[in-house]
């Protein structure tokens, strides 16, 4: 069965395109990252800033502005998933699930082998997409989030076990 092709393209930020990232995490996120964090990841080698952008017809060019985005590092082993978010107005259409592969993929490709992410206790939708990518919970921090003490849930993924799931998937190599 043919899937039809995604709306949404992806490309790395730069520093052009820091006001349109905060107006988005203003947009998207409960709590916001402090002034110049972005910046910063931006001037870091081993990290990672991806921003998603849809086609306003298919096959279309995209939009100017950004409606998800993904922050990572990649140091050693260990991806670190820093952030990821999609405006409210482009979810469950598969964005979020795609920018979680994209971090996967890069940081594979970067060499990590496993990856660690917080997440708010509550947060539903998060929780329930990285579950569903195959995360498992191997921590909490009680009290976590400073603005309303929420605990986070510490989850991590083995990619290696990924990369067997994808072969599974792939089926048998008739070569
Ligand atoms: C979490 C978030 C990134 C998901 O983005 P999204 O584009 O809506 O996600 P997808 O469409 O790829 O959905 C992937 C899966 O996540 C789960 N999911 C997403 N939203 C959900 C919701 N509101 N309730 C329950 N499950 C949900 C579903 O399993 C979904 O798969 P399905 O649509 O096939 O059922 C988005 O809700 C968001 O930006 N939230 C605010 C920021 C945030 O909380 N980031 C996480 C920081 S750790």
């Amino acid at each position: 069965m043919l899937r039809p092709a995604s709306p949404f393209e992806l490309r790395r930020a730069t520093a052009d395109d820091l006001d349109a990232l905060l107006a988005l995490e203003a947009r998207s996120v409960q709590s916001c990252w402090p002034e110049g964090a972005y910046a910063r990841e931006l001037a870091l080698d081993h990290s990672e800033l991806w921003l998603a952008f849809e086609q306003q017809t298919p096959g279309g060019p995209p939009s100017s502005r950004p409606v998800g985005f993904v922050s990572f590092w990649v140091v050693g082993p260990e991806i670190s998933l820093l952030n990821i978010a999609v405006d409210p107005a482009s979810r469950r259409r598969g964005l979020g699930r795609r920018l979680l592969d994209l971090a996967e993929e890069r940081g594979r490709d970067r060499g990590g082998c496993v990856v660690f992410l917080e997440v708010r206790a509550g947060n539903e939708a998060a929780v329930t997409m990285y579950r569903r990518r195959g995360y498992l919970q191997v921590g909490i921090r009680k009290g976590y989030y400073a603005d309303n003490g929420e605990d986070a849930l510490v989850l991590s993924r083995e990619l290696v076990e990924q990369a067997r799931e994808d072969l599974l998937a792939a089926g048998p190599d008739d070569g």
